[in-house]
């Protein structure tokens, strides 16, 4: 066993080490004799070892055995990705102890976020060339799609009055009777799925610019978010009446990417529009100068539905949605946060569940341009 290149170990029922062959005792980072009589348990990180507790070992007891990959730290420190076979052995048809084969993978996957690094910048490169493309060739159904509803239009009840003087009950599969209605939503269909595929490959194409905010110019924040406020008024209209603009007078210039800023603004608002589920409630837009800190925040406070808790670290993720059925991308924040980190800004989200949302964009303004 102490020749094997991978760890092996053997514990009781309680997770107290009764066996360590030399590459699990390398992988722990103490010798032999001083890893024998520790708790497995003590070697796995605090979120691990609930895992291993509540699942894994139960799971073990129930089956027999377990694989996955499990983190182990050493009483060195560093932290080791390992693939993990967990076994029961049994004596006397009674479970008695873990065993444990163990293999260190943390190279591997050192080198696997390298690819993925490398994929990533190449997928950007891919994704702006192949958006351009997808547009181009889309032009056709979103040209066609209306073109053709024209069409259909104006046959329809000569093929309607067509069918029934000569008693024609279906066309192909089709119900003649039907026809009118369902080739009107084939079409509509047509034209839904490219406008969304146009909203997509435009988020895409955002997405996939390196490009970094110019620096060099000075941007004023109410004029941006006026801006942003005057492109989604329509949209604000029919989430609320009760909308409002609140504009700190002292607001200092800040250095960076107008257009970039009102994107984010506009995402902004967009989602709280969109998480508006009574007219009657408040949507505000402000903005604050924190002199303490040296920061101009914008904040869009909406009563809408409020984010749940359990997906509130997720929302800024590529492609995170909670609005598939409507289309949404889940880009918007994710484009948003890479922009205001992008400006050594925070996007801070606060949210109470059916109560509302404060989206708060806090950017950095110079010493000097206060
Ligand atoms: N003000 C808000 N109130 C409630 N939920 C929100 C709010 N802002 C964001 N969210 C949640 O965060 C998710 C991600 O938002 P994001 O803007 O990235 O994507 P999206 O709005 O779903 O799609 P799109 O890419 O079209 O903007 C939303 O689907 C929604 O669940
Ligand atoms: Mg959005």
């Amino acid at each position: 066993m102490d020749r094997a290149n991978f760890g092996c170990g053997w514990s009781d029922l309680d997770g107290n080490i009764v066996f360590a062959n030399k590459a699990l005792c390398h992988l722990l980072g103490a010798p032999q004799d001083d890893v024998v009589g520790t708790n497995m348990k003590d070697y796995y990180p605090a979120e691990v070892r609930d895992q291993l507790v509540d699942i894994i070992l139960p799971e073990v007891l129930e089956k027999g055995e377990w694989e996955g990959e499990l983190e182990i730290v050493s009483i060195k420190g560093p932290v080791n990705y390992c693939i993990q076979k967990i076994f029961l052995v049994m004596e006397d048809d009674k479970p008695k102890y873990f065993a444990n084969a163990i293999t260190d993978i943390t190279e591997h996957k050192k080198y696997e976020d390298l690819l993925h690094t490398d994929k990533l910048t190449s997928l950007g490169t891919l994704v702006a060339g192949v958006a351009h493309e997808i547009n181009n060739a889309n032009t056709f159904v979103k040209l066609g799609g209306p073109g053709i509803g024209k069409v259909w239009k104006s046959i329809c009840p000569i093929v309607k009055k067509h069918c029934e003087e000569n008693d024609i009950k279906k066309i192909g599969n089709l119900e003649t009777s039907n026809m009118e209605n369902y080739v009107g939503k084939l079409i509509s269909g047509i034209e839904e799925g490219a406008d969304r595929i146009q909203a997509l490959v435009t988020e895409l194409k955002n997405f996939a610019r390196k490009e970094k905010p110019d620096f060099r110019k000075f941007v004023d924040v109410n004029d941006v978010v006026q801006a942003a406020v005057l492109l989604v008024g329509s949209k604000i209209k029919r989430a609320t009446y009760n909308f409002s603009e609140d504009y700190a007078e002292d607001v200092p210039h800040i250095r960076g990417s107008r257009q970039q800023i009102e994107q984010v603004v506009v995402n902004l608002l967009v989602n709280s529009c969109e998480a508006m589920e009574d007219p009657k409630k408040n949507l505000m837009v402000a903005t604050e100068f924190d002199e303490k800190n040296h920061r101009v925040l914008i904040k869009v406070t909406d009563e809408g539905g409020g984010i749940p808790p359990e997906i509130l670290d997720h929302i800024t993720d590529s492609f995170f949605t909670t609005k598939v059925e409507t289309g949404g991308t889940g880009l918007g924040l994710a484009i948003s946060s890479r922009i205001v980190s992008d400006h050594g800004g925070e996007l801070l989200f606060d949210s109470q569940l059916n109560k509302g949302t404060i989206a708060t964009m806090s950017l950095p303004v110079e010493k000097s341009n206060e």
